[in-house]
């Protein structure tokens, strides 16, 4: 169905500022180990980068949530950590212990890295996208996605995840000169990530900065906002119109800069963001996603309808995504998710 007779999906629209009906909703994380249809799918393959390897497993465990819930958007079902398995790097995902990588230390490393490679070694996420783009309904965006440089960084240096990036942040202030280079080439891998989900069928594209809220105020600037500004100025040379939302998980007061200077067409805030702040001083510039506390959706309740209510009324007047402040964690009951888009599909704005 086309939105206000404009053609473009809902998602979209917004997100370039032709305000909808009612705010799009999509969560982080959909897609994965809260739903029992994929715990049940991921016993097909039990080596998680086989399986992010396999359309025909992602395709489906990506149509998963959609099948239970009014989404606006897919998200393709991938990692962040694809890119540096493409680079060459051991990647390993450990039941019970998140992902294991083999720490990078050297400058020989960082030139070993398969930057040319990358595009070709992801043809399966490609054909993952085009193979969702045909199963989705005409109104439904479809989301491509990358880790962030310094968030792919932190874990191919510290080797894990769970840190504060103390080696990462260590390695940037001892080799400076060599830390960039590394995220140089991780920004080119991300950009020809990204530009082949676009190619594929993508039609929103996130980056995810899990890691951004660890950086000092300088590093910040220098690690999160020019790289991010860099890649979406790439982005926006090479598949422009697509919008593309930046999420800077923790980055506190580092959100206004981010905005400001990055570029991007919206920022994704986290739960520790206050909405009526967001409201004020990011909105008029850009589209604002996010931002219900994970802990809040898994646990239910009066507190959670009276949360979605309270972000909705605080952020609904402006370009406003519906979203959490980070992923659904594996203990949400799929019926909190349910209820939460029907509340956020019921919410009536008005559309000056
Ligand atoms: O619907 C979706 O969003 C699914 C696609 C997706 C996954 N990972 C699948 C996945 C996306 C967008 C990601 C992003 C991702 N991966 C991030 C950024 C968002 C965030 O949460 O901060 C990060 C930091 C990772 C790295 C990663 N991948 C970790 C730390 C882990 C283990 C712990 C965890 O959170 O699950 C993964 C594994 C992973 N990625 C799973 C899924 C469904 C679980 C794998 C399994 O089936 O056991």
């Amino acid at each position: 169905m086309d939105t206000q007779g404009t053609g473009i999906k809902p998602l979209v629209a917004e997100l370039t500022g032709i305000r909808q009906p009612h705010p799009p909703v999509w969560f982080m994380r959909q897609a994965g180990r809260y739903l029992p249809e994929y715990q049940r799918l991921r016993r097909e393959q039990p080596d998680f980068l086989r399986f992010c390897a396999t359309p025909a497993l992602t395709i489906e465990a990506a149509l998963q949530p959609l099948r239970r819930f009014p989404l606006d958007a897919a998200i393709v079902f991938s990692d962040i950590l694809v890119i540096p398995h493409a680079l060459g790097r051991s990647v390993r995902f450990v039941e019970g212990e998140g992902p294991v990588l083999e720490p990078l230390t050297r400058a020989a490393e960082i030139e070993a890295l398969a930057v040319d490679a990358v595009a070709d070694r992801l043809q399966p996420v490609f054909a993952s996208v085009r193979g969702l783009r045909a199963a989705l309904a005409d109104d439904v965006s479809l989301i491509g996605f990358a880790g962030s440089p310094w968030t792919l960084a932190v874990y191919m240096i510290e080797g894990r995840g769970g840190t504060q990036g103390e080696r990462a942040r260590a390695f940037s202030y001892a080799q400076p000169a060599l830390f960039a280079r590394l995220m140089e080439r991780l920004s080119a891998a991300i950009v020809a990530s990204l530009v082949g989900q676009v190619q594929a069928g993508a039609d929103v594209l996130q980056l995810f900065d899990s890691w951004a809220g660890t950086l000092a105020a300088e590093p910040f600037r220098r690690w999160v906002i020019e790289p991010t500004a860099a890649i979406v100025r790439a982005l926006k040379a090479a598949v422009p119109g697509v919008p593309l939302i930046g999420f800077p998980r923790g980055a506190g007061l580092g959100y206004q800069a981010y905005a400001a200077e990055t570029g991007l067409d919206a920022v994704s805030l986290d739960a520790s963001v206050p909405p009526a702040w967001a409201a004020a001083v990011l909105q008029p510039r850009m589209a604002v996603q996010g931002n219900l506390d994970n802990v809040l959706l898994a646990t239910g309740g009066a507190a959670l309808a009276a949360q979605v209510d309270r972000i909705c009324a605080a952020l609904a007047d402006g370009r406003f995504v519906f979203n959490l402040g980070h992923g659904v964690l594996p203990e949400t009951p799929p019926e909190h998710v349910a209820a939460v888009a029907a509340q956020v599909r019921g919410w009536q704005r008005s559309l000056r």
